[in-house]
């Protein structure tokens, strides 16, 4: 059987909390990527040490140095995995500010794959995934459309452990083919 290139992925999470849901799916998703995949490998990247954006930062052409390797890591990865919680119907503030940083000149999130995965109350998130999908028109993003991965994380029986890690199997065989996914059309963008 032909072995299929290497991708790299991005991944990003929404929350700043410790013990975070979506940090949790990252965690798995990388997991999965290392035990029952082949050809992904996913590097989790922190948004948390990003400064608020304000373009006087910026000195001709140049980004303070946390920008500058944020940057440079989107740069270089394949394809983006967003987990993304919802806060007030839309996506968090520190994730508009990382996409907003990467966004500057030259645009690093141009023409990769992404995908989105949101842990949040009642729908999972949908609402948060809506705005993140809207953002990506303009920064050049493509979604894959299918399959969706929302999850009410406050729902019982529990999906997730008391440290935010996923315990649930059902939830990571999802998670699981939305990388499945996100490889297939990473490879296929790529031309490859
Ligand atoms: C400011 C704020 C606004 C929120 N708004 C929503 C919302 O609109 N919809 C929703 O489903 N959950 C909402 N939540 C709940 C979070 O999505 C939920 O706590 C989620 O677990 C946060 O993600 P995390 O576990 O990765 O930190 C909100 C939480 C905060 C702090």
């Amino acid at each position: 059987m032909e072995q299929k290139s290497l991708i790299k992925v991005a991944a990003l999470c929404g929350s700043l909390r410790k013990h975070s849901y979506n940090r949790g799916l990252l965690r798995s998703a990388v997991e999965l990527s290392q035990t029952a995949m082949e050809g992904v490998e996913i590097e989790y990247i922190d948004i948390s040490p990003l400064p608020m954006l304000n373009t006087d930062l910026e000195v001709e052409g140049t980004y303070p140095p946390e920008v500058e390797a944020f940057r440079k890591k989107i740069l270089e990865a394949d394809s983006i995995l967003f987990a993304s919680p919802e806060y007030n119907y839309s996506v968090t503030a520190p994730l508009k500010n990382a996409i907003d940083w990467a966004s500057r000149p030259p645009n690093v999130w141009a023409d990769k794959a992404a995908a989105i995965v949101s842990a949040a109350y009642d729908l999972g998130g949908g609402r948060a995934q809506d705005h993140l999908r809207q953002i990506g028109v303009y920064i050049d993003l493509h979604f894959i459309n299918k399959p969706e991965f929302f999850l009410n994380a406050y729902d019982s029986p529990p999906k997730f452990d008391r440290d935010g890690n996923l315990t649930d199997e059902a939830v990571k065989e999802q998670l699981k083919e939305v990388l499945l996914a996100l490889q297939t059309f990473t490879l296929r963008l790529k031309g490859k």
